[in-house]
């Protein structure tokens, strides 16, 4: 099946609401085209859009949330007692799932039973790492609001993992609406107690069964959701680093910067080495000058403190070698706003915020110079970490982190990140995914 040409698949980026607000639109220099009836009637297939003159595809069908096929399941399980979760050990009871290839574009949606897939064992997923996820979570409030936390920085993330490994693109906003679908019909498995939330998986992968190395004719987008305890059920714990260049997460050029699959795998080794010398993640260098990256699988922030009293707090700059995370991002911007007035409490009176490239020789003078403030990464799952230890060339860098196990600058972006994922304080990164009104 051919597929079809890079400007005529973006074009299946119009979403399904935008055509059904038009009859007519114009592509490039071929004249006016007439939109023909996607038939969603009776959960037909979507079917590609031809000029009426040719007969040529112009544009495949797009994802779209409201041919949704939802199948619900005839033996519930038992959601665990909270206390018992472990992380991704469990999941609900439904899954999202939608198949794409290239000559029909994405199929109907459907919300099923959670089962195993059935896939071809020669499926590109399973030879050449076709395949990239996305993790985000919603939170249940105890009057049954289900909050889900700037989903929109997943989706898009999650379309540019797709572009880097030639799978196709979606309308965000409609997986967004999928998902929402998925976790209010399984928000009973999210449990209302403070600091626990719902895990949300979505994942692409590679479908096509012929081996080859090329772009997949066939993908499946799905989304698995596992119920998940606080990160910090017995206190804040600090982790330990091993900062080596022995190991390289990411190279300039590469993939760091896009959550795929084949990102992680090849990072389960040094993790392990570094455990064996009694650190708890890695520190990942890059280059002669040993630049600081990410730690483990989190954006890394260090502050320090400047002769005048200011704190700087640094993030690395994005770029090839970083992933974009959703909460790095939060934490810049809440820190932004704090520098600018809008105060977080914790967070320093003077403070600067810099993204720039930060080199070990920087924190090994500051720990000489007693200007290292603090440590911490930041991630979906714990939100933020600290770091209090980072072995370097034989030696450990010892890093404060105040009595409780977490700094001032991480502890006040912590709190004030769950103030807005839960929706104690109002903010419009907080999306509901079950509005009173529907
Ligand atoms: C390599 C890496 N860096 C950073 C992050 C943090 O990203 P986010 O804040 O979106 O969870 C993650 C986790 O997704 C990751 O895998």
């Amino acid at each position: 099946m051919s597929r079809l040409s890079t400007p005529l698949r973006s074009l299946t980026r119009l979403t399904t609401r935008q055509l059904s607000k038009t009859t007519t639109f114009n592509v490039t220099s071929k004249p006016l085209l007439s939109i023909q009836s996607r038939g969603y009637k009776n959960n037909a297939q979507p079917q590609p859009m031809r000029d009426v003159m040719t007969g040529e595809i112009i544009q495949l069908p797009d994802l779209d949330a409201s041919s949704v096929k939802i199948t619900k399941t005839t033996t519930p399980k038992k959601p665990l007692a909270p206390s018992k979760l472990v992380f991704g050990k469990t999941f609900t009871d439904h899954m999202l799932t939608i198949n794409w290839n290239s000559a029909n574009g994405w199929a109907n949606p459907e919300i099923k039973p959670y089962a195993p897939l059935e896939l071809d064992p020669s499926s590109t997923v399973f030879h050449y790492a076709f395949t990239l996820f996305e993790g985000m979570k919603a939170y249940r409030q105890e009057d049954g609001t289900v909050r889900l936390f700037r989903p929109d920085m997943n989706m898009a993330r999650m379309n540019r993992s797709a572009s880097r490994i030639a799978l196709p693109n979606f309308d965000g906003e409609e997986l967004t609406e999928l998902i929402k679908k998925l976790v209010v019909l399984d928000s009973e498995w999210i449990p209302k107690e403070k600091g626990y939330s719902l895990y949300i998986r979505p994942t692409l992968i590679g479908t096509q069964t012929a081996l080859g190395v090329g772009p997949s004719s066939d993908a499946m987008l799905f989304v698995i959701c596992s119920p998940v305890g606080p990160y910090y059920a017995s206190g804040f714990k600090p982790v330990q680093l091993l900062a080596t260049t022995k190991f390289v997460r990411a190279a300039p050029g590469g993939t760091g910067g896009y959550k795929l699959g084949a990102n992680y795998a090849p990072g389960v080794v040094p993790q392990a080495e570094a455990a064996k010398e009694g650190y708890s993640q890695n520190l990942w260098l890059l280059g002669d000058e040993h630049a600081l990256t990410e730690v483990g699988t989190m954006n890394l922030f260090v502050a320090f403190k400047q002769p005048d009293g200011t704190v700087e707090l640094v993030t690395p700059p994005l770029d090839d070698v970083v992933l974009p995370g959703v909460t790095r991002d939060s934490a810049l911007q809440l820190a932004r706003d704090h520098a600018k007035g809008d105060k977080i409490p914790g967070l320093p009176e003077k403070l600067i915020v810099s993204e720039r490239k930060l080199i070990m020789k920087d924190l090994v003078e500051a720990e000489k110079n007693g200007t290292l403030v603090e440590v911490f990464g930041t991630g979906t799952a714990a939100i933020v970490s600290a770091v209090d230890k980072i072995g370097y060339e034989g030696r450990d860098i010892q890093i404060p982190t105040g009595s409780e196990g977490l700094g001032s600058i991480a502890k006040g972006l912590l709190d004030r990140i769950i103030g807005i994922q839960t929706g104690e304080i109002e903010h419009p990164w907080s999306v509901i995914a079950n509005p009173k009104s529907t």
